[in-house]
C-alpha cells in the first residue's frame, strides 16, 4: 500500500466539559460549556500526521454502537485508511469524560472499551501494511499484547517504530523497550517509567540514560512549554520552544507525536532535533484552540517552513 505511517492504538469519544477549575474529590461544580470531539491517543495522532499531509492507517478497534459508527465517518472525512479498524460487539466504543479549566488544564478519565478488544490477532491481518510503512506509532490505551505485537512486526521490516506510552504504565514489558525505535513521553509519564522524579530538564537527562540502557534506541521527553529532550547514546540535546497562550492542552501530546511521525515518515534526512523542534511549534498550535483533533491545524494553515 501507500500508507507511510500506520498508528496502531486507541480511538475514544471525548465528552468535554469546559470549567472555571478542577473539581475536587465530592465536589460538584459548575461547567459552563460541553462539547463531543474525536479522541483517543492514537487516533489523534493518526489525525495529526493526516492534516501535515501524511498518508496514514490506522489499526483500532471500536464499538458497535453510534460513537463508533461516528467514528468510522471521521476516519473516512479525514481520509485515513481503515481497512484494518475492526468493529466489535464485545465492548462499547472507548470514551474519555474530560474536564479542561480556565487555564487550559485538564482532568481525563479513559474508559477503553473496546481498545481493549485488540488481540496479537488483529495486528497478524495488518502485517502487510505494517510492513510496508515508513513509521509505526504506538501508545499505551489499548492491550500490551497488540501493541508489543506491533512492534515486534513492524522492527522484522526494519519499519521505523515510535512508542508513546501514554498514558504511563508501570512495569511496562521490557520487550517495548527493545522495540522501540523512539521511545516518547512526558516528564511524568517518564517518572511512572523510571520511579525517578522528573520535573526538570537534569532530572529528565537522568531519567532519560536508564530509558536508553532498557533497550531504547532513543528518548524523547516532552517538557511542556520547555519544550524536549532528545537522548541517545552519543547524549542529551535540549530542543527549546516558543511559549504560547494555552487555550486548551488536552493532545498537545499527541500533535506532538503525530508530527513527529510525519517528519520521520516525510523528512527521514532532517536532523532529528529539527524534526522535534517542528513537531513542538505544531503542538503549540494546538493547545490555542478547543479540542484535540479539532484543534489539528492542517498544512496550508502552518507556515512554510515547517515543510522545508
Ligand atoms: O491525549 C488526549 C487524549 O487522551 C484524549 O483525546 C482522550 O481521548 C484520551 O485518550
Ligand atoms: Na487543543
Amino acid at each position: 500500500s501507500n500508507v507511510k505511517v500506520v498508528v496502531v492504538g486507541s480511538c475514544m469519544t471525548d465528552l468535554v466539559s469546559y470549567t472555571s477549575r478542577l473539581p475536587n474529590p465530592g465536589e460538584t461544580i459548575h461547567g459552563h460549556k460541553f462539547n463531543i470531539g474525536f479522541g483517543g491517543k492514537g487516533a489523534n495522532q493518526c489525525i495529526m500526521a493526516t492534516r501535515l499531509g501524511a498518508s496514514t492507517a490506522m489499526v483500532a478497534k471500536v464499538g458497535k454502537d453510534s460513537f463508533g459508527e461516528n467514528y468510522l465517518e471521521n476516519f473516512r472525512n479525514n481520509k485515513v485508511d481503515i481497512t484494518h479498524v475492526g468493529v466489535t460487539d464485545e465492548a462499547s466504543t472507548g470514551v474519555a469524560p474530560i474536564a479542561v479549566d480556565d487555564s487550559g488544564e485538564n482532568c481525563i478519565i479513559i474508559v477503553a472499551g473496546a481498545n481493549l478488544k485488540m488481540s496479537v490477532e488483529d495486528i497478524k491481518n495488518a502485517e502487510k501494511m505494517i510492513s510496508e510503512a515508513s513509521i509505526v506509532v504506538c501508545q499505551g490505551e489499548i492491550t500490551m499484547e497488540a501493541t508489543k505485537a506491533a512492534l515486534v512486526t513492524a522492527r522484522r521490516y526494519k519499519v521505523k517504530t515510535l512508542m508513546n506510552v501514554a498514558p504511563a504504565i508501570e512495569n511496562l514489558d521490557p520487550e517495548i523497550y527493545k522495540n522501540s525505535d523512539i521511545f516518547c513521553v512526558n516528564e511524568s509519564e517518564a517518572s511512572v517509567c523510571t520511579g525517578l522524579s522528573v520535573k526538570d530538564v537534569n532530572e529528565a537527562k537522568v531519567a532519560a540514560t536508564k530509558l536508553l540502557s532498557l533497550g531504547c534506541g532513543s528518548v524523547i521527553i516532552t517538557l511542556g512549554e520547555e519544550g524536549a529532550l532528545y537522548t541517545t547514546k552519543d547524549g542529551s540535546q535540549h530542543i527549546t520552544t516558543e511559549k504560547v497562550r494555552a487555550v486548551d492542552t488536552t493532545g498537545a501530546g499527541d500533535a506532538f507525536v503525530g508530527a513527529l511521525a510525519y517528519y520521520f515518515a516525510y523528512y527521514p534526512a532532517l536532523p532529528v532535533t529539527e524534526m522535534i523542534s517542528r513537531a513542538c511549534r505544531v503542538a503549540s498550535i494546538s493547545v490555542q484552540a478547543q479540542g484535540t483533533q479539532s484543534s489539528y491545524p492542517s498544512r496550508d494553515l502552518l507556515p512554510q517552513v515547517l515543510f522545508a
